[in-house]
């Protein structure tokens, strides 16, 4: 048995596969075009395991896509492969539509062709699922109850309209063509491999190369984190006993303010890293314009999944946040690498 992953060198694809090879016995086939956010140094405690195949190639490449499915003959799709940074949205929206929208779309038609000639007990098994983000539903006010399932659709950035597209493409392709499809909608992610342009990766690393820490606006902007490691036992849990056509919230219950985000990092790094005199890294904080459209709150509420499919976080925001820490300060070599590159010129772009 075989799964394709698509977006596998990203910050979840990366995690997904070292847990998943970690815990079955089943081939990966891990298939990344490898942009600025896709690095194979996230997979490289996998890369000599006998269950796992890395395939360079984009999605919407229809003629690759077709032919790695009929090469490995897949049980299922798990698709991660997105443009995924809302500020690189905002001052550059059109490679969002070419991958999520148009690689989606073409990602979709493939797998239905290969779903179509399959013979019947193999359908029975075959799944695409669609990974995807609680932006779709749009910005909260503090008294709004949490994003569930049944919330309306408003996007409010290139970034989350362009995933909100690709949630409708694949609602689509079930309804209309008969894909046995699934969807998660997931909250803010945190953890290992998380490139360094993301808010949580972005203020460690700042903080301990003593630069500034950018809080856009007031730092007031709720987010609910999650663990990553507990998104990819999420997505499994979806993938092994979800029912088609429907979709699945997965979130941590953990609001936090950016501000409280970055105090408690801080928090983390005096203890972990002191500084001299006993300075404290929060005088690093820095206050800067804000993200035009930012959306104020993000909540999930994560019932269906927890009732239906008993998936719960294993995580606190606390014990999680501790382990990022630690990763990062354990991991410089990864680090090095990964601010190399793409990294200063994007910084330079966004910070100037
Ligand atoms: P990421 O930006 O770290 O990784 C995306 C990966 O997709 C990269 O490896 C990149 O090379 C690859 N990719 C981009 N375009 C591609 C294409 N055309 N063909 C093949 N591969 C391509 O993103 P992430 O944070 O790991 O997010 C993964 C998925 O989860 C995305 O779909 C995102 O929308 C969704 N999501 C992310 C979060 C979060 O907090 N990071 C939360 C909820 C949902
Ligand atoms: P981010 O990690 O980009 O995720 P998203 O925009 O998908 O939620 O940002 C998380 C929050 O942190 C968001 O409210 C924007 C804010 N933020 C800053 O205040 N400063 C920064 O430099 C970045 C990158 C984000």
């Amino acid at each position: 048995m075989t799964i394709i992953v698509t977006g596998a060198a990203g910050f979840i694809g990366s995690n997904f596969v070292i847990n998943w090879l970690a815990k079955k016995n089943e081939k990966i086939i891990a298939f990344d075009k490898l942009t600025y956010a896709g690095n194979l140094e996230n997979l490289k405690s996998v890369e000599k395991n006998p269950n796992y195949i890395f395939c360079k190639g984009d999605i919407g490449d229809s003629v690759l896509v077709k032919s790695i499915l009929h090469e490995y003959k897949p049980r299922a799709v798990v698709n991660f492969a997105a443009e995924s940074h809302v500020d690189r949205s905002i001052l550059g929206p059109s490679e969002f539509i070419e991958t999520n929208v148009i690689g989606t779309f073409h990602l979709l038609e493939e797998a239905r062709f290969y779903y179509d000639e399959l013979k019947s007990s193999n359908k029975d098994n075959f799944r695409f699922l669609h990974v995807s983000t609680d932006e779709v539903y749009g910005s909260l006010n503090l008294k709004d109850a949490a994003f569930k399932e049944s919330n309306k659709y408003e996007p409010n950035s290139p970034y989350s309209a362009s995933k909100a597209a690709s949630d409708h493409l694949v609602r689509a392709w079930h309804q209309t063509y008969g894909l046995p499809v699934l969807t998660t909608n997931c909250s803010n992610n945190y953890g290992p491999y998380h490139v360094p342009e993301k808010l949580i990766p972005l203020c460690i690393l700042k903080a301990l190369q003593g630069q500034d820490l950018p809080i856009f606006g007031d730092g007031q902007q709720i987010r609910d984190w999650l663990y990553v490691v507990d998104h990819c036992k999420g997505i499994t849990a979806v993938l092994e006993k979800g029912i088609i056509g429907e979709t699945y919230n997965i979130g941590g219950w953990n609001e936090k303010t950016n501000l409280e985000v970055v105090n408690t990092l801080c928090g983390l790094l005096d203890e972990l890293r002191p500084l001299h005199k006993g300075k404290s890294y929060k005088e690093q904080i820095t206050f800067i314009k804000d993200r035009p459209g930012h959306d104020h709150r993000y909540a999930i509420d994560a019932s269906k999944i927890s009732n239906n499919l008993g998936w719960k976080p294993q995580e606190t925001f606390e014990t999680g946040i501790r382990k990022t820490v630690k990763w990062y300060l354990d991991n410089q070599g990864w680090v090095s690498h990964v601010q190399s590159g793409e990294y200063q010129n994007w910084m330079k772009k966004n910070y100037k």
